[in-house]
């Protein structure tokens, strides 16, 4: 506590002076409740609950962990979540320590995750508060955050319909504004220039207006559907190349809707390695070796192509002579005239340029379970295709949100504790009761390649991968769903796991068991 005298009024929960005062309230709450629980234990408590309260003093912080259970947002979670009546419960805060370390994919903490295991609650009627042990120490790296990235240096485009932004499951708005804007409601100096195609002018303004508002610099533009999608893709690198030549811009992308992009520094420090005075067309394969055979070796558009001001200006002059129809009809593989084809002929029947690979970029052409590629303990630089769908589901917005707390790097950190636990910070914590005998520096084949799997196609872009423990009842998995700053700068996430998952289930004596007979929450509070 510091020694300074409160600095705001005594209404202000940051003052010193309230703060204790509050402390002294919430303690003497506490111990009401627990002192009553426990003489009155037997007569109205049908089940075995743990309520234990900490307060970890620290020479720097004296912080209350506060080991409440509020029903109303239990509830809330059973109602988004489909949760049962009675759930295992366990919530565990995470001291996190920036140090000038680098970051590491994995780090073993010597301590256990959940050292009482967790509680039984019924969502409708909880116990006042839950087993609340001491945060748990981890190292990470003093890696920059969102709020700071100056990405001036690129302007970036997308074409897609007014009906997929407002649709509220595939709508991509506010996971653009995690690389758009500070995180704050500013932009980070980066444009988009948007397209939509067929939109009604009120809608374009509409769509402008609720970018603004959430700090993105936005320029929209209608487009019209009589043009071959192909085409009209092709034609948003003219469109962004007029566009640069406002403000000075080094690097021109472009992206689809569900494109994201969960580390701006990163993205920007890669490229500062590239001279973008030169030609540059810059992106990634699809992790599908059947894709490539399929479309031709090129970048796939979802994960990002990024291009320098230079060979956009030259495409841009191409830009007729490389959308006739012939061209169109070139660039269909069977399915479809594709855009990124007709893109790759521009460049590669016009110019010596060649594509440069940048393999933290990814297309994610993936479906099924992508937990092996998000449980890995890489950095991506790119993230597509996790809108579910035919596509996986995944929720790197939510998931981002630890980055404003510990730092960019920190996303997709992984921690395995001594009771066998792994986080997947922002993704996943995944327990093995078996022990983690298996190599984590493997991606867990848990997804697949759609039409044909042949079981190594992705086996040159992820690396072989090892065997999947779906279904063997040596992984349960806890996913998560949400996440948010709290106004201390602290971050809690919520991560679920459902009883009657069907791949949390082993086989024993011709018969499937589950792991679990009821739904889990675990909820991580991170603070510094
Ligand atoms: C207090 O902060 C200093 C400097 O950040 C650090 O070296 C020290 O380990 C911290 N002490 C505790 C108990 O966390
Ligand atoms: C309980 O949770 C609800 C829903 O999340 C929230 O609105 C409310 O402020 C919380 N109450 C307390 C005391 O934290
Ligand atoms: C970048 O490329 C330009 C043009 O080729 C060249 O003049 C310049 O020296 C290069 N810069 C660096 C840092 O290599």
């Amino acid at each position: 506590m510091g020694s300074t005298a409160a600095s705001g009024t005594m209404l202000n929960p940051r003052s010193s002076f309230s703060r204790v005062a509050l402390l002294t309230l919430v303690c003497l709450v506490l111990f009401f409740y627990t002192f009553r629980s426990t003489t009155t234990k037997n007569r109205i408590e049908p089940f075995e609950t743990e309520t234990e309260v900490i307060y970890v003093q620290n020479s720097n912080q004296s912080r209350p962990l506060d080991c409440t259970l509020n029903a109303t947002h239990l509830q809330l979670l059973q109602w988004r979540y489909g949760l049962g009546e009675n759930v295992d419960y366990g919530r565990r805060y995470i001291r996190f320590h920036r140090d000038n370390i680098a970051r590491a994919s994995m780090t073993k903490i010597d301590n256990d995750l959940f050292p009482k295991g967790f509680d039984t609650i019924k969502v409708n009627n909880p116990p006042m508060s839950t087993a609340c042990p001491k945060p748990l120490d981890v190292p990470v790296a003093r890696s920059p955050y969102p709020s700071t990235v100056d990405a001036s240096n690129l302007l970036f485009g997308i074409s897609t319909t007014f009906q997929r932004l407002s649709n509220p499951k595939t709508g991509p708005i506010t996971e653009w504004s995690h690389w758009l804007t500070n995180g704050n409601g500013k932009s980070n100096g980066a444009g988009l220039v948007l397209c939509l195609v067929d939109a009604t002018n009120a809608e374009i303004e509409a769509t402008r207006q609720m970018m603004k508002e959430m700090g993105m610099d936005v320029k929209v533009f209608p487009s019209d559907s009589s043009i071959e999608m192909a085409k009209r893709y092709l034609s948003l690198l003219p469109a962004l190349y007029q566009e640069s030549e406002h403000k000075k811009r080094k690097y021109l992308v472009m992206c689809d809707d569900d494109t994201f992009f969960p580390s701006m520094h990163r993205l920007l420090n890669l490229l500062t390695t590239y001279n973008h005075t030169t030609d540059l067309y810059m992106g990634t394969f699809s992790e599908d070796i059947n894709n490539i055979e399929r479309h031709g070796s090129q970048a796939f558009g979802g994960a990002g192509v990024f291009f320098s001001v230079p060979l956009a200006k030259k495409i841009s002059s191409f830009f007729s002579q490389c959308s006739t129809r012939q061209k169109i009809q070139e660039s269909d593989t069977g399915w479809g005239p594709q855009g990124d084809i007709l893109l790759r002929k521009c460049i590669y029947e016009n110019t010596e340029v060649r594509l440069t690979l940048l393999r933290d970029l990814h297309q994610l052409d993936i479906v099924g379970d992508p937990a092996g590629f998000y449980e890995s303990g890489i950095a991506p630089l790119s993230l597509h295709h996790f809108k579910g769908g035919m596509w996986h589901e995944a929720h790197p917005y939510e998931g981002a949100q630890i980055m404003h707390a510990c730092g960019e790097d920190c996303f997709l950190q992984r921690f395995q504790t001594r009771d066998n636990y792994i986080i997947s910070n922002g993704f996943s914590v995944a327990h093995y009761p078996k022990g983690i005998d298996f190599s984590v520096h493997q991606m867990e084949r848990t997804f697949g390649a759609a039409p044909d799997d042949y079981g190594w196609n992705m086996d040159f872009m992820l690396g072989p991968g090892r065997k999947s423990l779906i279904q063997t009842g040596r992984k349960a998995s806890w996913e998560l769903k949400e996440s948010r700053v709290e106004e201390d700068g602290s971050v809690r996430q919520t991560y679920i796991r459902k009883g009657d998952d069907w791949r949390w289930s082993f086989e024993q004596g011709g018969k499937g068991w589950r792991m679990y007979d009821k739904d889990g929450v675990v909820e991580l509070i991170w603070i510094s």
